[in-house]
């Protein structure tokens, strides 16, 4: 299982102040150290907190995967041709959300994600597709030739009961067996914590884990290299139980 560490949150912080800190090239410097698989980093459109600059530096300097989130917008495709980040995640993206909010609807965006995907995949990017545990969509995901998807994990997280979450984590579950059967990777990720990744972890066809808002959080109070290890460790618990 990989750990792809989301740094935005650190890049949240100096655009709150339009100034130079902190970094987000020295949290993914830190996040290296931590033993992390990958940094993940969203360009957003709204450039509301990672600059184009930041995903430059960090795929110049960081030696571990840089998987870039992006959505479908031509002048962020072309930011990803040039930078070429060793994976691309596509994600929907609405200007006044918080976060993002669904999965991407392949389905009713089916020529133009094919065409993204085979951009992208022409300067050797690896590409994902940030989906809602769905078969429909992980068909779609497949007929536009991704290579892996991304299920979202936020209604999951969101769940309010047990019973409700049981039901979500059935449903990634069922969605993670599927989209394997059909040769696609499979990655999760969105609204993951301490408290709640350990049986998303613990599903053996889901290879890597994008968590991002959880460890920023932490390692504001015990440091960036220590929250990537404490999630770590719960993911190898989970994997190794
Ligand atoms: N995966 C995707 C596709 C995302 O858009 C995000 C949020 O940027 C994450 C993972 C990380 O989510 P969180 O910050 O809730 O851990």
């Amino acid at each position: 299982m990989e750990l792809g560490v989301n740094i935005d949150h650190i890049a949240t912080i100096r655009q709150a102040r339009m100034t130079n800190e902190p970094e987000p090239i020295y949290a993914a410097l830190l996040v290296q150290e931590a033993l992390a698989d990958g940094i993940t980093v969203h360009l957003r459109e709204d450039r509301r907190h990672i600059q184009d600059k930041d995903v430059y530096q960090i795929k110049e300097i960081i030696k571990i995967k840089l998987n870039l989130e992006m959505s479908l917008n031509k002048e962020i495709v072309e930011i990803a041709k040039d930078v070429k980040p060793n994976q691309a995640t596509l994600v929907p993206e609405k200007r006044q959300e918080i976060t993002t909010e669904g999965g991407l609807d392949v389905l009713k965006d089916l020529k133009r994600t094919k065409n993204v995907v085979s951009e992208l995949k022409d300067k050797g990017i690896f590409v994902s597709l940030f989906i809602d545990p769905d078969n429909k969509q992980i068909d779609a995901a497949k007929n536009v030739n991704a290579d892996a998807i991304e299920i979202h994990t936020g209604s999951y997280a969101n769940a309010k009961t047990k019973n409700e979450q049981a039901k979500e984590l059935n449903r990634i579950i069922d969605a993670a067996k599927y989209a394997k059967s059909l040769g696609l990777t499979v990655h999760a990720g969105h609204g993951l914590t301490y408290e709640n990744v350990k049986p998303i972890a613990a599903i053996k066809e889901i290879t890597e884990l994008n968590i991002g808002h959880s460890i920023i959080a932490k390692s504001v109070f015990v440091g960036i290299k220590e929250a990537v290890r404490l999630m770590r460790q719960l993911i190898y618990e989970a994997r190794w139980k």
